[in-house]
């Protein structure tokens, strides 16, 4: 596969390096190695201009702003005696200033190309603020929603993350020879298995047999890098007991040599000094021995390896060779991206921040990613039926204090300012044809004060007032922003503060109840279910949120996401993923001596791939091109989808598979193709799924990579447990 860094241009880049390298003295090669910038933990600015005479800055990270990075550089070129600009990197996790959905809502649009043109614009703007370099995607499998960072990632998938993965890097770097004007490089993290800490307490440690580390969490990465992403960033945690950033075995031998990786990985923040903690390390000289060693590039953030490398290369524990071809692979980026050629960004360019077409694509991305999970017709409210009524809008997150909280966690320089709050969308919509009344109900979270408890019970009375003259209630509920993201791991998953409470006061006022909930994992939702007229997950929607909700709630756009997480029925069940194996005592609900919790049901409360729509769609004349494969061989399964309801909107057809008997265990279904496909009402389209055999590849007890000859099952349906549509076929 052709990418950036396969590029007659990156050839070209490395040559450039390769001159410059030798040029260079060990303290501006190791410089080339330290990053430094604003720490995410703390909001003191250091540029550390002490450092530029001697060279020892390669990269800043969260330093952000044309003119502030501009100058920075402008300082450090005029105080360096050899003129290598530094890489400014951040986290632009789902957009940069213009806030896209969540990376995790996105992922349920079952659509890449929503990854991909939010990325474009991320890094468009990004780039346009002086950044080359993002600290995105991540695409850690996430099994676990008590894991706070779910919400960065695309969800328990390896399949769908690895297409949302080539997308993400695609979006950011593009897809031609450079990575030029308005791109900038991805950096695939966390570098591996962090999303299976254990617990999903965060930074704990991920253990796990060899297969499911290739055959999980390996493959978003592997598409990650094919797609040409230059970087990749070590995670935190210990991998079956040796912690990421100082594991030889995952950095170089597997992510170089099996994965081809050609970039650099920078270590996650403070992960090198913290092999000391572990306990892998026994201080920071050792610590950097051992991370360096393993194939950790770059250290973010700090001195580290400016003050330990030498010593290291004196006594013989790192070779100079090491470094050099560290610092090659950092300066040739440097010079493939351009920034050698041209250190500074137009200053003027910022004024796309929040424009028009950058708002238009949050808002279309937000439609796709809301998931419908009931509607007993209520939905949508048609404006004809409107008129003269009343709809009662409810919850913290419903009005102006919830811009902030709409836009979610890891939002760069999001700005609540420019965010449609879904009051504003909604009465945008509603013009006068209806009354909005908006009521707070009570906040996502109250103080444990009989004061603050008091409130909230008198605000939901005055809430339950004014719904109940209303026509039409939508309650807004969830999570604040700052409560799913970086070491914000929950135990409990239910809704917080009065929100419980609110719901079902709203409930008994007998009006219909729209549920929307935001936030940027699942949650449970149980007791809700079955009380409310509608529920849909809209997320953490971003900077358009207000105007999409709208859309979606007045039929202007049909809900088309699907879960790519399965819905828990309570925290307890969790972890819980529908690719899980049968077990010799699967979960049948045949009798008691089963693998399944006595004290709740065995199915999610939703499954993966669910979603509804305001349309029905039909699959019709499904075929496969054969039912026997070779193990180079592949099925094309053809069907076509009809829209068969009276509106338009987007199908998710998707195709699983089990693989029956295998020489290791194999997972209950497995998802392996998936196409959306957009149709007018009563419109009908051919469509074909593929198959490769390649798909079906795992890794044996003895961790080669084999497809089996064997008897398989494949289901196209419209989520996980659909099997309305069944086939066999066979590998021979
Ligand atoms: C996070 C990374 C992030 C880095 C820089 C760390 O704490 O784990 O995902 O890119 O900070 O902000």
């Amino acid at each position: 596969m052709n990418t950036i860094m396969t590029s007659k241009a990156y050839e070209a880049a490395r040559e450039r390096a390769l001159a410059l390298l030798e040029t260079m003295t060990l303290t501006e090669k190791l410089g080339q190695l330290s990053q430094f910038g604003t720490s995410i933990y703390s909001d003191n600015e250091q540029t550390f201009d002490d450092h530029f005479t001697e060279g020892k800055v390669g990269s800043y990270l969260t330093i952000k702003g044309a003119q502030r990075t501009n100058g920075i550089q402008r300082d450090l070129l005029a105080a360096t005696r050899l003129p290598i600009p530094a890489l400014f990197a951040d986290d632009v996790i789902h957009g940069y200033r213009t806030t896209f959905p969540t990376p995790l809502a996105q992922s349920c649009s079952w659509n890449p190309e929503v990854a991909r043109r939010c990325n474009e614009i991320a890094a468009k703007e990004a780039y346009r603020a002086g950044l080359k370099w993002t600290f995105s995607p991540m695409v850690d499998i996430a099994r676990d929603p008590r894991w706070g960072r779910i919400m960065e990632g695309y969800g328990e998938d390896t399949y769908l993350c690895s297409r949302f993965s080539e997308a993400a890097v695609k979006g950011y770097q593009g897809d031609g020879d450079t990575v030029g004007k308005d791109r900038i490089y991805a950096c695939m993290k966390h570098f591996i298995a962090y999303g299976a800490c254990i617990g999903g307490r965060d930074y704990n440690t991920a253990d796990m047999s060899m297969q499911t580390l290739h055959d999980v969490y390996l493959p978003p990465f592997k598409a990650g890098i094919d797609a040409g992403a230059a970087t990749v960033m070590s995670a935190f945690e210990d991998v079956n007991g040796v912690p990421a950033t100082g594991n030889r075995y995952l950095l170089t031998d597997v992510l170089r040599g099996e994965l081809g990786f050609k970039g650099f990985v920078v270590s996650d923040a403070g992960a090198v000094v913290e092999l000391i903690p572990h306990g892998f390390a026994e201080d920071i000289k050792d610590a950097v021995r051992l991370a360096f060693g393993a194939g950790c590039d770059m250290i973010m953030a700090g001195d580290p390896y400016n003050d330990q490398l030498s010593a290291l290369i004196e006594e013989g524990k790192i070779t100079m060779e090491q470094v050099d071809a560290s610092v090659l692979s950092v300066l040739t980026l440097k010079y493939l991206c351009g920034l050698m050629d041209e250190p500074y960004v137009d200053e003027d360019g910022e004024d796309c921040f929040f424009c028009d077409e950058h708002m238009d694509v949050a808002r279309k991305a937000a439609h796709e990613t809301a998931v419908l999970l009931e509607n007993n017709g209520v939905l949508p409210l048609r404006p004809a039926d409107m008129h003269g009524k009343k709809i009662a809008l409810v919850g913290q997150l419903a009005g102006a204090e919830g811009k902030n909280h709409l836009l979610g966690g890891w939002s760069c320089l999001c700005d609540p300012e420019h965010t449609v709050s879904i009051e504003e969308g909604l009465q945008n919509a509603l013009g006068d044809v209806c009354e909005l009344v908006t009521v707070r109900g009570c906040g996502v979270n109250c103080a444990d004060t009989v004061e603050a408890h008091e409130r909230e019970s008198a605000s939901i009375r005055e809430a339950v007032l004014a719904a109940s003259q209303c026509d039409v209630i939508i309650a807004v509920v969830g999570e604040e922003a700052g409560m799913s993201g970086e070491a914000y791991s929950r135990s409990d998953l239910t809704l917080t503060g009065h929100q419980g409470e609110l719901i079902d006061a709203l409930v008994a006022t007998g009006k219909p109840v729209v549920l929307l909930v935001s936030a940027g994992r699942p949650l449970i939702l149980t007791p809700y279910k079955d009380k409310v007229a509608a529920l849909m997950l809209i997320w953490q929607p971003g900077s358009s949120a207000g105007s999409a909700i709208a859309d979606l709630l007045m039929g202007a756009v049909s809900p088309s996401g699907h879960l790519t997480t399965s819905q828990p029925v309570c925290t307890g069940q969790v972890p819980i993923y529908y690719n899980h194996t049968n077990t010799g005592r699967p979960a049948l609900g045949n009798w008691q001596f089963e693998s399944k919790y006595r004290d709740c049901q065995i199915a999610p409360l939703y499954p993966f791939g669910y979603g509804l729509s305001y349309t029905t769609f039909a699959f019709e004349d499904i075929r496969l091109s054969s039912d026997k494969i070779m193990a180079d061989g592949e099925i094309a399964v053809t069907l076509t989808v009809r829209n068969t309801g009276e509106r338009d909107g987007a199908e998710v057809v998707q195709l699983y598979i089990r693989d029956l008997v295998g020489s290791t265990v194999r997972p209950v279904k497995e998802l392996k193709a998936f196409d959306k496909v957009y149709l007018a009402a009563g419109e009908s389209r051919e469509i074909t799924l593929r198959l490769p055999a390649s798909e079906l590849a795992f890794h044996d007890a003895a961790m080669n990579r084999i497809i089996e000859p064997g008897k398989f099952k494949l289901w196209i349906g419209e989520c996980c447990t659909d099997e309305r549509y069944e086939f066999d076929f066979e590998i021979i």
